[in-house]
């Protein structure tokens, strides 16, 4: 048994008779007339059952079905300017596979709480529905970006020895009696497969225990990571605006529909064109202080900052040269200025705050010997991460590219919760 003909390819089928295998979205009833909005994971269409024409069989099947009962439908395709796929079915046959009892989520309005609780059903509501295949087109065109541009995927491990990006937002597990750690970040094997390959990158899945509740956090996010051997820090900006511009041109170029369903206001996104402003951490301090904000050098932004200035431009921004010490220890230093870090944040537009993070590595070991102590770590974690600015050392850049927060962005999404299918958030691990 495979589906066979689905609602996605209806019009390759007009005049023709089909059987459609779905659920049941919606139904409206009238005397005479049933209309069944029929979904099918690639679609919704609407079956009309005509009670004059029906078998008495197939009215009273359709006047008992419930929502997401399990159905499959028979009938003729014909054209139906005013739906929004073009066709509708005119429907012979029924058949129930499933009857649906009380599904919870109903047509009318419910709160995010009931809807998180219900995520493995909520799923199959329209908007959902629009955003995880916005979610899959983004990643469709992530990998196309980097398969096409020289680079080599090279997946890294999720059960990690050592931290990379802090030791506070560690998920511990027992590793045969050793504690291991879920990655936080594949960039210390990417600086590996760089020195392998030149031009690399990972796609996964990555772990913080941010003990923060916002809209911007998850527990478990999704994470693309280049790293470029012989890159510098303006080539890793050269690079992340280069692959965002073709991100999002791809998605408006075959989603703008879908967008559009979203209530999205694609203006901005039609901005995101080189070059995108690149602004050091001090001026952006000193125009943060200008436009009200009583943040001083030497601290991070707190989000509130973030969206204050990425409020005064059209597109996305570049954000560089971060105080060091609120940086990660793999940062090389500025040479005209060791108080800074040689990094890169780009900032989205409309608010929607840091969507990468990178920068270029330190390359000499003796200096990423003293910043790992200098941070605490330890140094025996990181012997072999050593090793590479032993072995052939050269200038290396790359970044992260948050999936969740891009999503988020492209959508236009208040929060980052809807845009993976079972988001991992502060102690809530469920469904
Ligand atoms: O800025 P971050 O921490 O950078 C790194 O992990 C580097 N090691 C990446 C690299 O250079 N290879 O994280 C990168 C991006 C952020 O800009 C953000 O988009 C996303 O990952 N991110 C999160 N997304 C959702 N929830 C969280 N808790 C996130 N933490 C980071
Ligand atoms: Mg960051």
């Amino acid at each position: 048994m495979y589906p066979g003909i689905t609602i996605s390819d209806i019009a390759r089928h007009e005049d023709q008779e089909v059987t459609l295998a779905g659920w049941l979205y919606n139904m409206r009833s009238s005397k005479t007339l049933h209309f069944l909005q029929l979904r099918d994971g690639s679609g919704i269409i609407q079956c009309v059952v005509y009670k004059p024409e029906a078998a008495e069989e197939v009215w009273n099947l359709c006047s008992g079905l419930t929502q997401e009962s399990a159905i499959r439908v028979t009938g003729k395709v014909r054209k139906e300017p005013r739906s929004s796929i073009g066709y509708e079915i005119a429907v012979s046959k029924v058949e129930l596979v499933h009857q649906a009892v009380d599904y919870p989520i109903t047509p009318k309005e419910h709160g995010v709480a009931f809807l998180m609780e219900n995520r493995h059903l909520w799923l199959r509501s329209r908007r959902q529905h629009i955003i995880l295949r916005v979610r899959a087109a983004i990643i469709k065109a992530i990998r196309d970006y980097f398969d096409n541009n020289g680079f080599t995927l090279v997946d890294c491990p999720i059960l990690t020895p050592n931290a990379c990006e802090g030791t506070t937002t560690l998920f511990e597990t027992d590793y045969f009696g050793e504690p291991a750690y879920l990655s936080q970040s594949g960039q210390l094997y990417n600086e590996a497969t760089a020195m392998a390959f030149g031009k690399t990158y990972c796609f996964g899945p990555t772990f913080r225990a941010e003990k923060s509740k916002t809209r911007r956090h998850l527990m478990e996010f999704w994470m693309v990571e280049p790293e470029v051997a012989w890159m510098d820090l303006d080539g890793d900006m050269d690079l992340a605006e280069d692959f965002l511009v073709y991100v999002v041109g791809r998605v408006l170029e075959k989603h703008e529909k879908e967008l559009a369903e979203l209530e999205r206001d694609v203006s901005f996104l039609k901005n995101v064109k080189k070059p995108f402003p690149r602004i050091s951490y001090t001026d952006a301090v000193k125009q943060l202080q200008s436009l009200g904000s009583d943040i001083q050098w030497g601290s991070d932004f707190g989000g509130d900052d973030e969206t204050i200035l990425t409020r005064q431009y059209d597109r996305p921004i570049m954000v560089h040269r971060y105080p060091a010490a609120v940086k990660a220890f793999y940062m090389k230093k500025d040479p005209s200025n060791p108080d800074l870090a040689l990094c890169v944040d780009v900032l989205a537009p409309e608010g929607y705050g840091e969507i990468v993070g990178g920068g270029q590595r330190e390359d000499n070991y003796g200096v990423l010997e003293a910043s790992i102590q200098h941070h605490g770590l330890p140094l025996e974690a990181f012997k072999w991460f050593l090793d590479l600015r032993r072995y052939g050392s050269v200038p290396h850049a790359g970044f992260g590219l948050g999936v969740e927060r891009t999503v988020a962005w492209i959508c236009g999404l208040q929060h980052v919760r809807e845009t993976i299918p079972f988001p991992r958030m502060l102690e809530k691990i469920w469904p």
